[in-house]
Formats: structure tokens, sequence, C-alpha cells
């Protein structure tokens, strides 16, 4: 493609991102479609010669948009939120179409630079000191496995130099709340702690993990010989966004040496809410944390915010410096490659600037308050409604709701939840997502997508109702 036919499809292309966004309330929020069904229509294999770019748009449309669940609809209130603004997606197509990338500083500054300063500026937003650094990773998931590798080569005075873990004479344990991320644990076992090294802490009737029993089995491991090294808070959790106490977390971390990493995937957004920062009160304790701004801020994916404490740490464990990867200001520069895990860094700075520049702080504010406020008055309709319960505090934007109707339970209860939500979703009407709570079905409703209004919540609110009359 020649860059006269880019400036004709990318045009093209535009409008019909431009149109899809337009006209998305329109469309079944689930995909409606059956395993394999893309699989059966494309060919085995690739194209032996080219074609035309309006051939591609075809099936984009015919073949790809039915296999769709849109995450942008406004009635989508699965999982949680990953809003794509349009500015930020702008950043992204620029980062792909300038094709730069950061293996140093020198291997394009402005990209260094600009995650640098975005980095900072997004630190102030949050209400974090000055004393925290910050980069972007891909994921969460990724930003945890990389606070642990910190938290187990800090614990061992840098093992990886020498044995690594298999020098270690006691096992190294990690606590996290029995309600943390699936990532949480994927990272432990990356990391090489091993499940058996894994201490899942129990929580209180809002499923906050609690520090009594943190303490109590930190105490355990020391008094049988192992080793405390990480533990791992989360401010919003993912089944109920409840609250770890990072206060009490955080002095168990200073009292035994641990380092505490926050996941604060989610609510980390709120924080750009004065009013919400208490959320994660004594979070200045911890070593590291992760936001993702490709959830609720509206950085498209991917954009997870990882800030630490001591950069030295990060880069004394990640660093690698190959001859061909030097230059002579190596000193006086971030080489971002010694933050994370991969060498090649894109310029996702970008879609992270182009939102924030171009929405203001003010409008991100509005819309997040927005969504804190569609989801009081949802909460409050629930609570006022027979046979509906509302089954965790709701801090956020997220409820966590079953239907009862009388006489109904055990397994019985169990098949309706799971059986609403089916319907539900199969409308078309609407996107939830079933999920179990102490092990027994129920269905998060996460509000945040971009263009959800209280039209919309109020639409949801009869849409739910309905679903679970037949
Ligand atoms: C609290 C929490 N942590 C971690 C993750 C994983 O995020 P990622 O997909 O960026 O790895 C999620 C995903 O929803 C989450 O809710």
């Amino acid at each position: 493609m020649t860059p006269e036919q880019f400036r004709q499809h990318g045009h093209q292309l535009i409008d019909l991102i431009a149109d899809y966004r337009q006209h998305l309330a329109e469309r079944p929020v689930m995909a409606q479609v059956e395993p394999g069904y893309l699989k059966a229509a494309l060919p085995q294999a690739a194209p032996q010669q080219g074609e035309p770019f309006s051939r591609i748009l075809e099936d984009v449309d015919q073949l790809l948009m039915p296999g769709l669940s849109h995450w942008q609809h406004p009635q989508f209130f699965g999982y949680f939120p990953s809003n794509g603004t349009l500015s930020s997606v702008l950043g992204d197509f620029l980062s792909t179409g300038l094709g730069v990338l950061g293996l140093s500083w020198q291997s394009s500054p402005a990209l260094s630079e600009l995650e640098e300063t975005t980095l900072d500026w997004t630190r102030q937003l949050l209400g974090l000191s000055d004393r925290w650094s910050g980069v972007i990773q891909d994921t969460a998931s990724t930003s945890t496995l990389v606070a642990l590798i910190c938290a187990r080569e800090r614990a061992t005075d840098y093992a990886l130099a020498a044995g690594g873990l298999q020098a270690q004479s006691k096992p190294l344990m990690v606590y996290a709340s029995a309600q943390a991320h699936s990532s949480v644990d994927k990272a432990a076992l990356l990391a090489g702690f091993g499940r058996d090294n894994i201490r899942l802490i129990a929580t209180d009737e809002h499923y906050a993990l609690r520090p009594d029993a943190l303490q109590a089995a930190i105490e355990q491991d020391l008094a049988a010989g192992r080793q405390p090294c990480a533990i791992i808070a989360t401010t919003g959790t993912t089944a109920t966004t409840a609250l770890d106490p990072l206060q009490a977390i955080g002095d168990l971390a200073k009292a035994h040496g641990l380092w505490l990493h926050v996941d604060a995937a989610m609510a980390g957004s709120a924080m750009i809410l004065p009013e919400c920062r208490w959320m994660w009160q004594g979070i200045e304790q911890a070593d590291s944390l992760v936001v993702n701004a490709h959830k609720w801020l509206g950085v498209a994916f991917d954009c997870s915010l990882y800030f630490v404490r001591d950069p030295q740490h990060l880069i004394r464990v990640m660093s690698t410096n190959p001859s061909y990867l030097q230059s002579s200001v190596d000193d006086q520069v971030k080489n971002l490659r010694d933050w994370g895990i991969p060498l090649g860094r894109r310029f996702r700075a970008l879609k992270l600037w182009f939102l924030l520049r171009s929405e203001g702080v003010e409008a991100l504010q509005q819309r997040l308050r927005r969504d804190l406020d569609n989801a009081r008055w949802l909460a409050e309709q629930v609570q006022g409604a027979d046979d509906w319960q509302l089954l965790a505090p709701v801090p956020l934007q997220t409820l966590c709701l079953r239907h009862c109707p009388p006489g109904l339970q055990g397994p019985g209860l169990q098949a309706h939840t799971q059986a609403w939500a089916a319907r539900l979703n199969a409308s078309g009407q609407a996107y939830v997502t079933p999920a179990k709570l102490d092990g027994q079905w129920m269905v998060r409703v996460s509000i945040g997508a971009l263009p959800t209004e209280r039209a919309h919540v109020q639409g949801l609110w009869n849409a739910l109702r309905e679903a679970v009359l037949n």
C-alpha cells in the first residue's frame, strides 16, 4: 500500500469507525454467533495475490461485525468498562502509523520523554506524591508480575545474580486477599513462588482483606521457618470493587519488611476524583501500584500504568545492557527497556497524551462522577425493590445483584440466576456478567461505558426486571 492509497483507505477506515460508534446503540450488545462461525467463513490460507481494500472492508462489515460483543456500547455492563475514547484511538493510530520503537532513549527520544511526562501528569492527577515514578506496561497482569519479581529480588538480596530461587534456603511467601484477581495468582506462579507459597487471606463482610488474618498468616509462616516476601492488596476487587485497608496492610508490610504492591487496575481511575482518594488511603506506604488507564479512564487498550517508589531497584532487576543498545547519553536519560519485561516499546504514551489533552481533566472527572451517580441510582432501585438483593457495598460503579423470588433457594436459585442472566445477554438489550460470590451465582453490573447515560441505566433496570420474569 502506497502513502497515497493509505490516505484514501485511511479516510474510509476512519469513516467506518466513526459510523460504528455513532450507530452502536442499534446493534445487539453481545455477539449472537456460534463457536467456529468465522473460521468456517474464512479461506483456509492467505491469498496469493493482494485483494482490493474494499473487499477487506466488506468482510469486516459482514463477517467480523456480527462476531463482536460491543464494549463501547451504551448498554455494555459486563466485566469492567474498557473505554477506547476516540481521541485516544487517534493517538494509538498515530503510534502505529509512525511505526517507531523505543529500545533505548536514543532509538526514539520523544517516545521516552512523552511517556515520562504523561506518567508524571497522571501521577499528579491520581493524587500521588512526587516520590513515585511511572512507566507504561501492557496490562495489570504484567505489572503485577514485574512487582513480584522485584519483591523476590529485594527479599533475597538479588538472588538472580547468583543461584536464583533455587539457592534459597527458605520458601518465599506471597499474600493476597481471597478476592484478589486471578492475575495475582498467575504472577506469583510465573515469578517462581509456587502455589504452596501463595496465601489467600480471608476477607471481612465487605469482601476486603482482614489485616488480623494477614498478620496471623505472616506470623505462622515465620514460626514455620518460611520467609514472608510480598503482599498484594487490591483497591477495587474484580468481583465487588472491595477496598483492602491499605493503611493497616502497609503497617504490617513495614513491620515485617515486605513488599507491598497495590492492584488498583480498575479503581485507580477513580483517584482522579479527590472525593474518592480515601479509598486508597495509605497508598504512600506501598512499593508499587498499577492503574489500568485502559479501563474506566478511557485510554484505548492497552495502557497499564505501573508506578514504583524505587526505580533504581526496578532498573537493577530488569536491566539489560548489550553493547548495541548503549549510547553516550545513557547517564542522562531513562531507558524504559529497564523498567519492565519487553525490550521493544510501542509509543503508547501518545494515546494517553491525546486523551488528556483532547478531553481535559474536568471532562474526565465529570464522566466518572456521572457513572458513580448512575450506580448510586441503580443501587437505590435494587434496594427498594421486592425480591432483589444487593450483595456488596457499591463504593464505585459496580453492583452485585441477585433476584430472589419467594421460596426459591439452593440449586433452584442458582439455576434461576444463570438462566435470567443468559436470557438478558442473549436478548442483545444489555450485557452483564454472571459470576460467583461466596460460591453462589449472582450478576455483576458494571456501569461506565463512555456513552452510558442515566436513560440507559433506567433501560437496564427495566430489562433486568423483564429478564427474571420468564
Ligand atoms: C482488579 C484487577 N486486577 C487485574 C486485572 C487484570 O487486568 P489486565 O487485563 O490488564 O491484566 C483486572 C481485570 O479486570 C482486575 O479487575
